[in-house]
């Protein structure tokens, strides 16, 4: 009697394991299994339709032809998107009523906190259509407590400065006004429901084609990489301000200065060794002599726009945006603190 009750309780033990397992199994996965982004190009992954990023040679190592990214292949999303487990969230202008389950990326190339020379939504405007789609209950309570935002934007903010105003004596009080823009922004998003929002510290810009070219591309100039690194100090201190105040810490930053510096030295280091290894400074895909951009086709059809002969070897694509390889390395980079994010 006494053993037939343990075999009974055995077999039913046996029935439950495969249920714990699965239990153990989706406790371990639970983190976020979606993921909303707002910012510009780094980030977009299909919203800007007459960009450069829907036109060839975009797309060309993934998914093999121009899909609306501004690189050859995956960019930061894609790469957050897999850490996460999911496929990358769709693109806002392509959203319909099957394929919103991963999230929606609302970024769009060229956009910034404030107004920039692209007549795009600023980060504002991204938000507003992320509190549409909560008004429409397109997602519940749960859904965005345990969802992951990526916030990418300022780049373009800090162009739109130096070109409008061609003097960096302000700059500095532009920085405060522009981190007081990311705050309030920061801010909105959290009160929408969001409790895991990550904010990228702003790339070395200094370090870009558009700027190293100044040098034949052999060096970044320091002083502007000083805007990131002014830039990102007030970031740190408002974000550090922002969770105190709230007691919790729903805001996480994602280093792109020292993930993007650091791989630029390694491959420098490399090239300097191997010299058919690519200059991590020079873009793969180059504008000509006449100063058209990568992707750029005349009124003859005739592309004004050089490529280099192995994207996988190059740290950018064009002017201001890493390769896939580029972003692959970056990722690699911050790998060992995306675990904090979620
Ligand atoms: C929704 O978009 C996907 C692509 O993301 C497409 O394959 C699918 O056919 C669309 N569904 C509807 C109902 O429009
Ligand atoms: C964002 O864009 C909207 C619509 O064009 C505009 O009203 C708003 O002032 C912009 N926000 C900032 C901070 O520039
Ligand atoms: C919220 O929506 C998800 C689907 O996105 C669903 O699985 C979940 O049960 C819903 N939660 C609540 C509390 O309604
Ligand atoms: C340029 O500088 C002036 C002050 O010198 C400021 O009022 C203006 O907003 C700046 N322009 C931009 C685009 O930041
Ligand atoms: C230099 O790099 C190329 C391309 O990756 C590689 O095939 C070659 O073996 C390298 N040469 C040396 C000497 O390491």
């Amino acid at each position: 009697m006494v053993k037939q009750n343990q075999s009974t309780i055995s077999f039913l033990l046996l029935l439950l394991l495969p249920l714990l397992l699965i239990l153990a199994i989706s406790t371990e996965v639970e983190g976020a299994n979606k993921l909303f982004v707002f910012g510009d190009s780094y980030v977009d992954t299909g919203n800007f339709h007459n960009s450069g990023s829907y036109k060839p040679p975009s797309g060309m190592t993934y998914p093999g032809a121009p899909a609306g990214r501004f690189c050859d292949g995956r960019v930061l999303t894609d790469y957050i998107a897999s850490f996460l487990k999911i496929d990358p969230p769709t693109p806002y202008s392509l959203k319909n009523s099957s394929n919103f389950q991963n999230g929606i990326n609302f970024a769009y190339g060229g956009t910034g906190f404030f107004q920039t020379l692209v007549d795009g939504p600023n980060v504002s405007v991204q938000i507003s259509s992320f509190e549409q789609q909560i008004q429409q209950n397109v997602y519940n309570k749960s859904d965005l407590e345990t969802s992951l935002v990526l916030v990418n934007s300022g780049a373009n903010d800090y162009t739109t400065f130096a070109l409008k105003n061609m003097s960096f004596l302000e700059i500095e009080k532009f920085t405060e006004s522009l981190v007081k823009e990311v705050v309030v922004n920061l801010r909105r998003i959290q009160s929408l429901g969001a409790e895991k929002i990550t904010l990228t510290l702003l790339q070395p810009i200094g370090c870009l084609p558009t700027i190293s070219v100044a040098t034949g591309f052999q060096n970044c100039i320091d002083l502007l990489n000083l805007v990131s690194t002014n830039h990102n100090k007030l970031i740190l201190q408002n974000v550090d301000d922002l969770n105190k105040e709230l007691g919790k810490s729903v805001f996480k930053t994602l280093d792109l200065y020292n993930s993007f510096l650091s791989t630029i030295q390694t491959m420098q280091k490399s090239h300097a060794e191997n010299s058919t290894l690519m200059n991590p400074l020079e873009p793969c895909c180059a504008k000509d002599s006449a100063g058209f951009n990568c992707g750029k086709v005349d009124d003859k059809g005739q592309k004004r726009y050089t490529l280099c002969e192995k994207p996988e070897l190059s740290f950018f694509w064009d002017n201001v945006h890493p390769s896939q390889n580029g972003w692959n390395s970056v990722y690699t980079q911050l790998e060992s603190s995306l675990g904090q994010l979620i």
